[in-house]
């Protein structure tokens, strides 16, 4: 949540900085700002409420700078206008950008106010500018205030901020939210995301906790938290340059949506080396576990969910999955020998990183964290981590993280009961069914026109409802929270067999019932539920197996898959509903890439 940037280089950084701005709007998009040194050593501040395209149109070109930072905002404390975007400055020499919450806020801006200080904002960000400016005044160097102000604020944070009187450092403090160094030739830079900064260079320092940072042209000097000199290696990253571009789609979410059969593929190579199935695993600790704890918000909620279903089938240990912001402010029950698994495309999920705090303190055997973005929170604070290679996700609602989470989720269980000395026909064929995956997906994805076609039936719809049942009930949760995210249709996803003790009293023809099928041992009792839906004039949708031996009629419409049953179905299965909600976000004319109120990121409590 929020998006930080910043530069100092001999070029001109503006048009880096907005360039770095549109790379991270994804993270928060309601207004934006930047702030500058320019060629007369005069700091210069713009700011616009609404997206990082409205402050750009009030950039001056011919106005060059050398030295600044700039930030597009997900707001939590005030609204989404411009006095109230960052920068914040104070004394008109410095200007600050932050991401995270400062929750002493309150108690600081009053102390401040009573030396003097004018807040001009609602935010809890204008509080750190004034308390730095008000420690510069008692005489302390920059580097003695960010010591002292990690000693004053609680919360989350990472800021950047430049002073005027030092026209050639830019100061960053990481303390809960990333940031990230780039290093350049002659030039270097700031960003909460390296995919802000791999269009300027691939080499890059990832802050830990409490680290500061000093960016001048020709070096990046890092402190730690109590101001004394430390090293941070250079790592190269592999972010593709193009992976914040759309090229030829339309919006990210299609973009991510097509590019799952590769980043399939390229989970599944990173996870296997010749027989050994996630490598990265011990598997003493494997045959250890006897039950799963698993946490995660959203999507990767579902992710967790579906993976209860095959762990306990195939592994025979019990899996329990909570939401992560129940979790954190609870005391649970954790058996001996429970393995933690924490699920998080991001790594920087404010609920699931306390969880994870949380199990710190509990009898946990082990925690693993399973993250798409390395050298994140989540991979830092778990003893071991899963990768997945989904690339960047840019789409504020997610896809391919979410089959690429799952893809990792079943090897996981495959990997476990390896370990548990289960069958090893069952795990050959788990193996089997995965090596299918990217092939189907890519089958599916050929059969877009038609559930475009499919999606005006959804698109001039209040409600939706979406049933599954066993493993792919998970997946009619995410269809549906696919589908309110980005067409603002609400949806609810139901196990199928709930169907009676409740949600059949919302179905009359105007209710759109979307069905994912698959010919195993619960056909026949979905069948029944697809009937209790017809026999009250309910509009169904079914997406089914090429085994399903439904056919659509009046009030049915059956889209077979050419997809075989097998237990990695779900994962193909999701791709349809993805797709789906797409297509009915589009004809809405909603912004799909960037829903409304929501952010990619959620860095907040
Ligand atoms: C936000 C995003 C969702 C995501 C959830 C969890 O709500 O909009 O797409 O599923 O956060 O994010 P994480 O990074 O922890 O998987």
């Amino acid at each position: 949540m929020c998006g930080i940037v910043a530069a100092v280089a001999e070029r001109n950084i503006v048009p880096l900085l907005i360039d770095g701005l549109r790379r991270l709007e994804y993270r928060g998009y309601d207004s934006a700002g930047i702030a500058f040194i320019d060629e007369a050593n005069q700091l210069q501040r713009i700011r616009s409420a609404g997206k990082v395209q409205a402050l750009a149109d009030r950039i001056d070109s011919e106005r060059p700078g050398h030295l600044g930072l700039a930030h597009t905002r997900w707001a939590t404390h005030g609204g989404p206008t411009e006095h109230n975007a960052h920068p914040h400055t104070a004394s008109e020499r410095l200007a600050l950008v932050h991401n995270g919450i400062i929750e002493n806020e309150q108690a600081i801006r009053k102390q401040l106010i009573e030396h003097g200080a004018t807040f001009t904002s609602e935010t809890d960000t204008e509080a750190i500018v004034h308390l730095i400016d008000h420690l510069l005044a008692q005489g302390q160097s920059m580097l003695d205030c960010l010591v002292e102000v990690q000693q004053q604020l609680q919360g989350s944070y990472a800021i950047a901020v430049l002073d005027q009187q030092h026209p050639d450092t830019i100061w960053g403090l990481r303390k809960g939210s990333p940031l990230v160094v780039g290093v350049g030739v002659g030039e270097h830079f700031l960003a909460s995301d390296a995919a802000a900064l791999v269009p300027l260079t691939q080499q890059m320092m990832y802050l830990q906790e409490g680290d500061i940072v000093a960016i001048r042209r020709d070096q990046a000097a890092l402190y730690d938290q109590q101001g004394k000199p430390i090293e941070r290696t250079i790592q190269r990253s592999n972010l593709d340059p193009e992976s914040s571009e759309r090229g030829h789609y339309r919006h990210f979410m299609l973009k991510e949506i097509h590019e799952q059969p590769a980043v399939i593929s390229a989970t599944l190579d990173g996870c296997l080396n010749g027989t050994r199935i996630l490598p990265s695993l011990p598997a003493e600790l494997l045959s250890q576990v006897r039950a799963i704890h698993i946490l995660a918000c959203g999507t990767s909620y579902h992710a967790g969910l579906t993976a209860k279903y095959w762990i306990e089938s195939l592994a025979g240990i019990p899996v329990s999955v909570e939401v992560a912001s129940e979790f954190r402010n609870r005391r649970p029950a954790v058996p001996e020998h429970t393995l933690m698994l924490a699920i998080s495309q991001s790594g920087e999920t404010a609920d699931t990183l306390a969880a994870l705090e949380l199990a710190s303190e509990l009898n946990y055997l082990a925690t693993i964290g399973l993250c798409n973005v390395p050298e994140s929170a989540l991979t830092r604070a778990c003893d071991h981590a899963l990768m997945t290679r989904a690339g960047l996700e840019v789409g504020v609602a997610s896809t391919k993280a979410f089959t690429t989470q799952l893809t990792v989720l079943l090897l996981f269980t495959a990997a476990l009961a390896q370990a548990q000395d289960k069958p090893k026909s069952r795990i050959a064929e788990v193996l089997d069914a995965l090596g299918q995956v990217a092939q189907q997906t890519r089958e599916v994805l050929a059969l877009e026109d038609q559930i475009e076609a499919l999606a005006y039936r959804l698109a001039d719809k209040q409600h939706a409802l979406f049933l599954g049942r066993g493993a792919e009930y998970p997946i009619a949760l995410e269809g549906a929270l696919k589908l309110k995210e980005v067409s603002y249709i609400h949806a609810e996803g139901y196990a199928a067999g709930e169907l009676k003790h409740g949600p059949l009293a919302l179905v009359d023809e105007s209710l759109p019932v979307v069905v994912t099928a698959s010919s195993n041992e619960l056909l026949k009792k979905l069948e029944s539920n697809l009937r209790e839906v017809q026999a009250r004039g309910g509009q169904l949708i079914v997406f089914a197996d090429r085994a399903v031996t439904l056919d659509s009629n009046d009030d049915m419409h059956v889209m077979h898959l050419p997809l075989n049953h097998s237990i990695a179905s779900p994962i193909v299965q999701v791709v349809p509903l993805q797709l789906l909600a797409y297509h009915v976000g589009v004809i809405r004319g909603t912004d799909v890439d960037q829903p409304r109120n929501l952010a990619k990121s959620v860095t907040v409590e």
